[in-house]
């Protein structure tokens, strides 16, 4: 049985103020889901991981960052290592977000090595994938998951895929307000489990988590997570507001 798994990804929003006021208000009403009924972790901006993982220290949520860098130290100016986000109490970070892919440019082998370096590091990484809306109009969606998926884990031995959580974001799903229907995110989610099933075996793709991520809301997370496929959801606009965000996460426990 796959334990439900909600994250939030901050972007680049919050302030010092606001980041901790956030986590304080998503801790307080959280209390009631403990971690026996589901995952749950915040992903801020890189300099407010620190105070927010103070704040949320006492509570079963857990702090992601929204990206690494793949070497462990050294002159790489600007990044941030996966011993420095352990080392401030991160658990989880995601890698190859769409914005990352398709703003700053990251390319399927960068993403395999941080994939990679964040295992390596302790971290547990959330590997997003996702097709452009002209891609999906061209029936291309599952040549770009293929894509996504082989070309993020390739290397990696059954034990460390392990660690991996997937995160299907339809690039044209992404903070547009159009979400995927829950029947086509369940196609792509069946067919992202049967890629690990065969890159893999059958246990590990029954035990990886598939969230979906897209303008998923407090009204359209009920639907989504009553699918056999979609294990979780990664949130990005509503989890900013922590009355939607803890209403999502009630709504996928
Ligand atoms: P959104 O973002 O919920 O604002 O569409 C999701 C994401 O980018 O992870």
């Amino acid at each position: 049985m796959r334990k439900p798994f909600v994250a939030g990804n901050w972007k680049m929003n919050t302030d010092n103020h606001t980041s901790l006021e956030l986590a304080k208000r998503i801790a307080s009403g959280s209390r009631e889901i403990t971690s026996h009924n589901a995952s749950i972790a915040v992903c801020p901006p890189f300099i407010y991981l620190q105070s927010v993982a103070k704040v949320l220290s006492a509570s079963d949520i857990a702090v992601g960052a929204q990206d690494v860098y793949f070497e462990s130290k050294g002159a790489f100016t600007g990044e941030i290592s996966p011993l420095m986000l352990k080392d401030v109490g991160c658990t989880y970070v995601l890698c190859g977000h769409s914005e990352r892919r398709h703003v700053i440019g990251e390319m399927d082998e960068l993403i395999n090595k941080k994939v990679t370096a964040a295992i390596s590091g302790g971290l547990l990484p959330i590997l997003c994938v996702g097709e452009l809306l002209n891609e999906r109009d061209a029936g291309q969606t599952e040549q770009v998951i293929n894509r996504h998926i082989k070309k993020g884990l390739a290397g990696l031995s059954n034990e460390k895929v392990s660690a991996v959580t997937i995160a299907y974001e339809p690039v044209w799903a992404i903070g547009t307000g159009r979400t995927a229907t829950p029947q086509q995110a369940q196609e792509t989610h069946d067919f992202i489990r049967k890629l690990i099933a065969q890159m893999y075996n059958d246990t590990l793709a029954n035990e990886i988590r598939i969230l979906y991520g897209g303008s998923v809301k407090p009204d359209n997370a009920k639907d989504l997570m009553s699918r056999k496929d979609v294990d979780g959801l990664l949130v990005g606009g509503a989890s900013l507001n922590a009355d939607d965000f803890l209403a999502i996460i009630r709504a996928a426990v």
